[in-house]
């Protein structure tokens, strides 16, 4: 188990999905988690707010280091996607091209919320002291397909 007594993060999309998952996972391991999002989340500090604003974001890192006196590591997970524009492909087509892109991965299936989010909790962690910064696969061999 993954140790992270002690250390601050703050992790944005906080509310949903790999967010909360990694909320869950690192308040798990010993961490003190802000969670930043559109909506309220379950991290001991909850803030809401929009990443694509900076002032939010700014007075978010000011209640961070307020409440728990540090911030280690951000979880900068909302908004990795932009919006594209238009109404975009029915819920229909979304759902088959969902169903046929899974067949395309190696594994079998889509990823679990937190099979990323231990991803992010290794990295947050001592046990990444040598990692300076990279691009870690988490894809069931998708891109290596
Ligand atoms: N799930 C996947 O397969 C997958 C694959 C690749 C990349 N991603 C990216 O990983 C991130 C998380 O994915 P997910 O599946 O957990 O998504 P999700 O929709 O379940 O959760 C995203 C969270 O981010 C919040 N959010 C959205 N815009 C925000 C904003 N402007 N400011 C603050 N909070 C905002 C939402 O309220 C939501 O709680 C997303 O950026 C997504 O694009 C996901």
């Amino acid at each position: 188990m993954i140790d992270l007594t002690g250390r601050v993060v703050l992790v944005t999309g906080a509310a949903s999905g790999i967010g909360a998952a990694a909320v869950e996972l690192m308040t798990g391991a010993g961490a003190s988690v802000a969670g930043f999002d559109l909506r309220e989340s379950a991290a001991a500090l909850s803030m809401t707010g929009d990443v694509t604003r900076a002032a939010d974001l700014e007075r978010a890192v000011a209640a961070v280091e307020a409440r728990f006196g540090a911030l280690d590591a951000l979880v900068s997970n909302a908004g990795l996607f932009l919006a594209g524009g238009g109404d975009g492909p029915s819920p229909q087509l979304e759902e088959e091209n969902f169903a046929a892109l899974g067949t395309l991965i190696p594994l079998g299936r889509y990823g679990r919320p937190e099979e990323v989010a231990a991803m992010m909790c290794f990295l947050v962690s001592d046990l990444a002291s040598y990692c300076t910064g990279g691009i870690y696969v988490v894809d069931g061999g998708y891109t290596a397909n």
